[in-house]
């Protein structure tokens, strides 16, 4: 079965990045000129996907409002024969279906994809987090979708990070079965270093099954006293084959001040309109020149 729906939890509290998260969502924070869920949404429809639910909590008006048609925005550009500008904006509300669920309390990622149960029905579906932004020539998702294809299993995506960082990942001990593809064997949530199974981390894209549903509803409070996903995943594990897609890209962390700036920098250097006056402006911050 091709997977065409894809669940966005945007509903965590976004504590790392206060206080520019205290009224507003860190997924809406802008990366150059665009949103960062924005980037992942083209991720997603780049990869085949049509249907996006985003699990929301509170301050979603922003959100809802970038997706949405802009009519008055809209009649501006067109009056001032903006055609360019207008069409940018268009292209945003005709992407992808989008549909909205709200998780009433912030318990946890395994509880906000339990909010998207109706929503998904019988089919394999997608979960993106929208502050993890990944650069690659093939779409992230579109790299997992090939490995579920093959081997018709839910698949996380993988990446090798240091070790002094892998606390803050959930981690997993997996078998290497073919190039980049691992089957997963174990999986710990942000485990202190001494006691991870590897260096492999959990990223914020998967491909699941809806029989992750059973399991979450009767799921216990896990790491942080919130619903973990990586802990229903795990106990899906004993039913079923997991695999782990270790994707070809450069991912941002931007829901940390750091790997936002980070990002930031990386993607001006890379826009042909800036990188010249850009690289030159840092170069002389750097070199003092
Ligand atoms: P994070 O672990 O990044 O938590 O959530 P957070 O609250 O967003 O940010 P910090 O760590 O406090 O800074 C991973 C993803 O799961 C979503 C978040 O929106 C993010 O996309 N999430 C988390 C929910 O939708 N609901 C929750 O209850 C928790």
């Amino acid at each position: 079965m091709q997977v065409k729906k894809a669940v966005f939890p945007v509903a965590g509290l976004g504590t790392r990045f206060l206080p520019a998260t205290k009224a507003s969502r860190k997924e809406v924070l802008p990366l150059i000129d665009k949103p960062l869920v924005q980037y992942v949404v083209e991720e997603a429809v780049a990869a085949g996907i049509e249907q996006i639910l985003f699990v929301t909590g509170r301050g979603k008006r922003a959100l809802e409002d970038h997706f949405d048609i802009a009519f008055e925005l809209e009649a501006h550009l067109y009056d001032k024969g903006k055609e360019k500008e207008l069409s940018h904006i268009r292209e945003i509300s005709e992407m992808v279906d989008i549909f909205y669920v709200r998780q009433k309390e912030a318990r946890g990622l395994g509880h906000a994809i339990l909010c998207a149960r109706d929503f998904v029905g019988t089919e394999p579906f997608a979960v993106l987090l929208g502050d993890d932004i990944i650069d690659s020539e093939r779409p992230c998702l579109a790299q997992l979708l090939d490995v579920y294809r093959k081997y018709r299993g839910p698949v996380l995506a993988l990446e090798k990070v240091p070790m002094e960082l892998i606390s803050s990942y959930g981690c997993v001990r997996a078998n290497h079965i073919s190039d980049r593809v691992y089957e997963v064997i174990d999986m710990v949530e942000k485990p202190k270093r001494e006691e991870a199974p590897s260096d492999l981390a959990i990223i914020g894209r998967y491909v699941l099954t809806p029989e992750i549903f059973p399991i979450l509803a009767t799921q216990e409070p896990g790491k942080g006293g919130e619903i973990q996903l990586t802990d229903a995943i795990l106990k899906l594990s004993r039913e079923e084959a997991i695999y782990g897609c270790q994707f070809e890209g450069i991912r941002h962390d931007c829901g940390d001040k750091l790997g936002f700036l980070k990002a930031t920098v990386d993607m001006a250097l890379k826009r042909e309109e800036f990188s010249k006056d850009f690289r030159e402006f840092l170069e002389m911050r750097i070199c003092g020149k």
